[in-house]
């Protein structure tokens, strides 16, 4: 699974685990998405380009310094569960402009089928980092995928809390040159398309509709 990175930091574990967690409630689930994909938003920025810059510190006139350079980030939530990862990663990356994808999934087909897509107008120059906590048959984030490319995004990461490997394999199948950034990789989907062991169903938990 060569583009695919685990965040294996001991801070991202610790609180995965309190996130998969049944007995976990709706605000301490929220905090603790909010906080891993700050720490995810530390990793997945990793590579970005950075360039030396000239500034004046209080202390000397010439200093030599590092600012990102090269291309802005954009975050690509899929609604509804990828809102919840956004204001962690908004924390390191306050400049990023946010597009939004509503999916969903027709009850006959049970193809994912796109309700909503506003993106900001420059998302071709983007790095984009698509959000969705669970990457499970991956019906929904390859079809948002596909959408920002027909929209001109050329850069495109995807970041997940979990994945199913049928998720991961599909993906990478239908967009080989999409790196996937993930918390962890489990171990299938159930009958019901849920991630085994998971965390159940990301949305409900993140805004209490069960
Ligand atoms: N979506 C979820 O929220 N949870 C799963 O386990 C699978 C898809």
């Amino acid at each position: 699974m060569s583009n695919v990175y685990v965040l294996d930091h001991p801070l991202i574990q610790h609180k995965l685990t309190y996130i998969r967690k049944k007995e976990t409630g709706t605000k301490d689930f929220r905090e603790l998405v909010d906080e891993v994909a700050t720490l995810m938003a530390f990793e997945i920025t990793r590579d970005l380009p950075v360039e030396e810059v000239d500034i004046q510190t209080p202390v000397v006139d010439d200093a030599k310094a590092k600012v990102l350079s090269g291309k802005k980030v954009g975050l690509v939530p899929i609604l509804r569960a990828g809102l919840g990862m956004v204001d962690g990663m908004v924390n390191m990356i306050p400049a990023a402009k946010i597009g939004h994808v509503g999916l969903y999934r027709d009850p006959e087909t049970l193809k994912p089928v796109e309700y909503y897509v506003k993106m900001p107008s420059d998302i071709s120059e983007r790095e984009l980092i698509v959000l969705d906590p669970m990457l499970a048959t991956g019906g929904s984030a390859i079809e948002a995928i596909h959408s920002l490319k027909k929209r001109g995004a050329k850069q495109i990461r995807l970041m997940c809390l979990v994945a199913a490997p049928e998720g991961v394999r599909l993906m990478q199948e239908a967009h080989p040159d999409v790196d996937i950034y993930l918390a962890a990789l489990d171990e299938k989907l159930d009958e019901k398309g849920y991630i085994v062991p998971g965390l159940g169903d990301a949305g409900d938990r993140l805004y209490g509709t069960k």
